[in-house]
C-alpha cells in the first residue's frame, strides 16, 4: 500500500511536471478533483519525486546473482518490476540518467537466469516487458528491447488469437471459447496464470500490458 500510495505521488508529481503523460484513458480532469492548480515549481516537484523513490530502495533488498526483492513482500516478483519502470519513466520524463545505472543492474540481475522474466503469473513476466519498453525509450539501449521482445514472445503464446476464437479452442485449454463474450470478443485477452486445461481466468493487467507491448515491439 505504501507503494502504491507512493507510486501515484511519484506519478502525480511527474504528470505535472509534463502536462499530460500520454495514455490511453481520458485524461480531462474529473471535475470532483480539487485544488488541481499545481503551482510548486518543476524543480521541487523533481526533488519531491526524488525522495519518494528513497523508501523503495531502502525497501528493495536481496539483488543477488539471479533477483532482486521488496523486503516486505519477498516472493512476490512482478512488484520490482513496477518499480524499474517508474524509474525509467522518471528519467525519460525529465530528461536524465540519474537511475540509468541501477535499471540496468537491477534487470541484470534478473534477468541472468531468468531471462524470459517468467514468474508465478503470466502478467510478471510482461511487466518486466512494459519496463523493459519504459528503459528502452529513456536509455536507448537495444538490450532492452530485447528484453521486450522476448517478454512479448511469452505474452504472445498465452494471448487468445481470432483464429483460437474462430476455431473455439485455445491450445493446451479443454474448454470451449465462445464466439462473444458480454464485452465482446476474448480475442485480444490474455491469460493470467498457467494454471492449468480448465483455466479460464484472463486479465486487466496482463491483457493490457501485452496490448502495449504489442503496440510497441
Ligand atoms: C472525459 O472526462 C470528462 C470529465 O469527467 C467528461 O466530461 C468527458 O465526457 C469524458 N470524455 C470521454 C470521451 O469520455
Ligand atoms: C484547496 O485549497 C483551499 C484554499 O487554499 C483550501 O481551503 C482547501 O482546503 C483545499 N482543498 C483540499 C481538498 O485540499
Ligand atoms: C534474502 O535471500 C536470502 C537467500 O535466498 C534469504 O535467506 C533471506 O531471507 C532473504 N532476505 C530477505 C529480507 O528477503
Ligand atoms: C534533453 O537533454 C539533451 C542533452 O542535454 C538536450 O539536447 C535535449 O534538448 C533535452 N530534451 C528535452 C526534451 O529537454
Ligand atoms: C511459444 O510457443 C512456441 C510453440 O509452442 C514455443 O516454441 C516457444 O518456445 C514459446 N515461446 C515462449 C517465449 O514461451
Ligand atoms: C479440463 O481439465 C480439468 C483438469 O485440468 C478437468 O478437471 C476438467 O474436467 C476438464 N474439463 C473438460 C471439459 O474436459
Amino acid at each position: 500500500m505504501l507503494l502504491n500510495a507512493i507510486r501515484v505521488a511519484v506519478l502525480l508529481a511527474l504528470e505535472s511536471v509534463m502536462g499530460t503523460i500520454a495514455q490511453s484513458f481520458n485524461v480531462t480532469t474529473p471535475i470532483f478533483w480539487q485544488n488541481t492548480t499545481i503551482t510548486t515549481p518543476v524543480t521541487a516537484r523533481i526533488k519531491t519525486s526524488e525522495n519518494a523513490f528513497q523508501p523503495i530502495f531502502d525497501n528493495l533488498v536481496n539483488q543477488t546473482s539471479n533477483s532482486v526483492e521488496f523486503k516486505d513482500n519477498p516472493p512476490e516478483f512482478s512488484m520490482p518490476g513496477t518499480f524499474f519502470w517508474e524509474l525509467a519513466l522518471f528519467d525519460y520524463l525529465t530528461n536524465q540518467t540519474t537511475y540509468q545505472d541501477k535499471v540496468q543492474s537491477y534487470f541484470a540481475s534478473v534477468a541472468k537466469d531468468n531471462p524470459d522474466f517468467s514468474g508465478q503469473y503470466l502478467d510478471t513476466a510482461l511487466v518486466y516487458g512494459y519496463a523493459a519498453m519504459q528503459a528502452h525509450r529513456a536509455y536507448g539501449d537495444p538490450l532492452y528491447l530485447q528484453y521486450a521482445e522476448n517478454s512479448w514472445a511469452f505474452g504472445y503464446n498465452w494471448t487468445i488469437k481470432p483464429a483460437d476464437v474462430q476455431a473455439g479452442s485455445f491450445p493446451g485449454m479443454n474448454w470451449t471459447i465462445p464466439p462473444q463474450c458480454s464485452v465482446g470478443t476474448l480475442a485480444g485477452g490474455t491469460f493470467w496464470q498457467a494454471l492449468g486445461s480448465d483455466n479460464t481466468y484472463i486479465n486487466a493487467l496482463a491483457t493490457g500490458l501485452f496490448c502495449s507491448l504489442r503496440i510497441a515491439c
